[in-house]
């Protein structure tokens, strides 16, 4: 089964469909212009009529680039229907990057074909936005359509006119739209088809692709090692737990190694705790992390960053049967540490104990990021426009707050406090999995921490931002792939 949407031969910039030039040598099939407030200027190339055809128009709409103001202007020159579309930025005192991003997603969403894009601002010209919100429209999880997009014509294909003198720039971003698409992808799919086994086949593919090593551990040898607690989780599975162990040195003489963990969960039906449908209904999402941290793997490995990262993703299946673990049973974990289970649907936090006990002790890693769809609680608090992130160094969180300002996607330190250790203490065993609904998301956090070895830690609850139900921000429905970007530059360092 061939999962990504792009025909791998091709080369990346072929399938970003986002090209920088310095000439306009073509006819294009739309010409596209913003301007801020009282810049519009129109390019030299037209002629004189369209010129007075442009000015009768913008006076006739009274168009003079208000923020999301369009005038769409179709005449005739040199025999040729030229159709051009002019849009408004505002008022340039009052740009906003993330506003910005709408603006463009919308303007462009609906557009294919080839279109030249042009804007006397520089501000404007933001290539890395453009590129990126041109993958966001080109991207489609159509498999399940009888109809599918015609790649070739109805894909928006973009070329952004920079004029001459300035110095095209090497487009890191393809790399990273790439590698969000293939953590959409993941997501995206089924939980029929995107079982432990296949989430693991796929990490080993785009290892052998991107360049990173990947080790696949089966329920025997997680069991070696003492994961009782994941393996317990997707005991009642006919599609048995994996671990998946990504590792990437690009930089050998150091001994820093940043460790990544992502929730695995190919399917949540909450276990004996049994979800109702309208919470179940998008639990295929509940890889997402692992779709995070394995994106961001193929981005680092095949620009080869020059640093040392190891992800490890404890994938299985947390389903009902009869041999289900159970409200009141009592888990070991890697850690030593035993767990009175609450809840069979606060499943995450028992697998990604066990991760981030393995990563630690076995990978010996220097620090840990996890990311994981974990709580309904954080959706409560955050809604979809935010990650919830809880660390133990607020140094990380600096870092992963200037990481994230490129991309926009904005995350949002939530408290670690005595109040929710507190609430996840048991009487019978060393911990309990749920604290109960207040805090939930917080509750969940503080029990993570209990599994950080010590080690500078920083948890990312994306159960609000990985998926949407429906279109907002500038994602469509469905995946979003947040944090591979982010994540990215978190690791670069910039
Ligand atoms: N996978 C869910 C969290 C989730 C909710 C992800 C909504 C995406 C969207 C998680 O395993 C879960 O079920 N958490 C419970 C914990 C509770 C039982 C303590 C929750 O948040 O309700
Ligand atoms: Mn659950
Ligand atoms: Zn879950």
């Amino acid at each position: 089964m061939v999962l990504s949407q792009y025909n791998e031969n091709k080369n990346w910039e072929e399938q970003m469909k986002f090209k920088v030039v310095n000439k306009m040598n073509k006819q294009y099939s739309k010409y596209v212009s913003i301007f801020f407030e009282g810049e519009l200027e129109v390019c030299e190339h037209t002629s004189p009529e369209g010129k007075d055809l442009i000015e009768k128009l913008k006076k006739k709409n009274d168009f003079n680039s208000k923020k999301d103001q369009i005038l769409p202007v179709t005449y005739l020159q040199d025999g040729e229907l030229t159709e051009l579309v002019f849009a408004g930025a505002g008022k340039k005192e009052e740009f906003d990057r993330r506003e910005y991003r709408k603006t463009l997603y919308n303007l462009l969403k609906d557009m294919k074909g080839e279109i030249s894009f042009y804007t006397p601002s520089e501000k404007l010209a933001d290539v890395e936005l453009l590129a990126e919100v041109v993958a966001h429209i080109n991207y489609d999880f159509d498999k399940y359509k009888e109809k599918k997009k015609d790649k070739k014509e109805n894909l928006l294909s973009l070329d952004l006119l920079l004029l001459d003198g300035k110095k095209i720039p090497v487009l890191e971003i393809e790399t990273l739209m790439k590698a969000t698409d293939i953590a959409k992808d993941l997501v995206n799919e089924q939980a029929e088809i995107m079982t432990p086994k296949k989430l693991a086949e796929l990490a080993e593919e785009y290892g052998k692709k991107y360049g990173f090593q990947v080790e696949i551990l089966d329920e025997k040898k997680a069991k070696k090692l003492g994961m009782e607690a994941f393996l317990m989780v997707g005991r009642a599975s006919v599609n048995r737990p994996y671990v998946i162990v990504m590792r990437y040195f690009g930089d050998k003489e150091n001994e820093y190694t940043y460790g990544l963990v992502g929730k695995g969960l190919t399917y949540d039906t909450g276990g004996l705790s049994l979800k109702p449908t309208d919470s179940m209904i998008n639990m295929k999402d509940d890889m997402g992390g692992s779709a995070t941290v394995i994106g961001a793997m193929c981005a680092i490995a095949k620009n080869k960053l020059k640093k040392n990262v190891i992800a490890v993703v404890a994938a299985c299946e947390n389903a009902m049967g009869g041999d289900a673990y159970r409200p009141g049973d009592i888990v070991p974990t890697m850690a030593g540490k035993y767990i009175e289970i609450i809840n069979t649907d606060a499943e995450g936090r028992l697998t990604l104990a066990d991760a981030m006990t393995y990563i630690a002790k076995k990978e010996k890693v220097s620090e840990i990021v996890d990311v994981a769809t974990l709580t309904g609680a954080v959706v409560v608090a955050l809604g979809n426009a935010a990650t919830g992130v809880f660390t133990n160094r607020k140094e990380m969180f600096q870092k992963l707050d200037k990481a994230s300002e490129k991309w926009e996607e904005i995350y949002w330190q939530l408290p670690l406090l005595p109040e929710y250790k507190k609430s996840i203490r048991s009487e019978i065993a060393s911990l309990k999995n749920s604290g109960g609904r207040w805090g939930g998301a917080c509750g969940a956090a503080s029990f993570l921490e209990e599994f950080c070895e010590g080690l500078p830690w920083m948890h990312l609850d994306i159960a609000g931002t990985a998926f949407f139900d429906s279109p907002g921000f500038y994602y469509k429905k469905g995946a979003t792939g947040i944090g591979v970007k982010t994540l990215y530059s978190y690791i670069k360092g910039e």
